[in-house]
């Protein structure tokens, strides 16, 4: 069929009608044919949450408070620890506290950063911690320097120091025998460890001390264990 054909089609093939504007029944039949292809007219619904939803929504709410109880650690800083790697087995007894490792990472923590990493401190500024006569010597004067601190001029291998140096009074008695005895028997050193009771003894006895030491109120160092 052509286009001129369908705009005008021969009146002979057509039922003559009294309206000339009414459709025949082909036209009526493709009209109603559009009709069924068009889609309805959206329109807005008020349509509440499915009842599946919201016990969904209520038990992953439930589920997450008990999860943020139980795991959050009481949101403390050293409960998740990042140097545990998670490869290794959990140990099957708690492990027992190594006064030799304890006392490393107290000192990484606490002294490196005037003594240094390799204990030798700053020429003129802090002095060094290897192979001194202050660490290998004494240890009662040991632990109350580093209990109360020390201030004034002492020597040092050779070499005067004129600083301050802080107490550790608030670090617990187990800590400071583990730096202490970290300090005099790695390859720093050539001396014994230090007890907890010793500790624990020194810091009962000038429990009421709050200055830190002088010299003079310590006496000099006994001479080097070993050279
Ligand atoms: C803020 C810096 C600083 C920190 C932190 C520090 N010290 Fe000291 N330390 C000094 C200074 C300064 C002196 C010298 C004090 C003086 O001149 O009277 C000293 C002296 C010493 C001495 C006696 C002298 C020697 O070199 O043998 C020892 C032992 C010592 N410190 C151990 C420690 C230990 C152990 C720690 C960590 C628990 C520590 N210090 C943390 C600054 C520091």
């Amino acid at each position: 069929m052509s286009d001129s054909e369908k705009q005008d089609p021969p009146h002979e093939e057509h039922r003559e009608t009294a309206e000339p504007n009414k459709l025949d029944d082909t036209e009526l039949h493709e009209v109603h044919a559009q009709l069924m292809r068009e889609h309805r007219e959206p329109k807005e619904n008020f349509a509440p949450m499915p009842l599946f939803m919201v016990f969904i929504f209520a038990g992953l709410s439930f589920w997450g408070g008990v999860y943020i109880v139980q795991y959050s650690g009481d949101f403390d800083g050293f409960v998740f620890d990042e140097t545990v790697r998670p490869s290794e087995a959990e140990p099957a007894e708690p492990v027992e506290f190594d006064p030799f490792r304890a006392g490393e990472r107290f000192y990484r923590r606490n002294c490196v950063a005037c003594h240094q990493a390799d204990g030798q401190g700053v020429p003129g500024t802090f002095p060094p911690l290897v192979d001194t006569d202050w660490v290998e010597g004494d240890k009662e004067r040991l632990i109350k320097v580093v209990l109360h601190g020390l201030v004034g001029p002492i020597e040092v291998r050779g070499n005067t120091y004129d600083g301050v140096m802080p107490g550790f009074r608030g670090s617990r008695d187990r800590d400071i025998a583990a730096v202490l005895t970290w300090i005099r028997t790695n390859e720093w050193n050539d001396a014994d460890e230090v007890d907890e009771e010793l500790v624990v003894d020194v810091r009962e006895r000038y429990a009421g001390r709050t200055e830190p030491w002088h010299v003079d109120d310590l006496g000099e160092p006994s001479d080097p264990v070993d050279e």
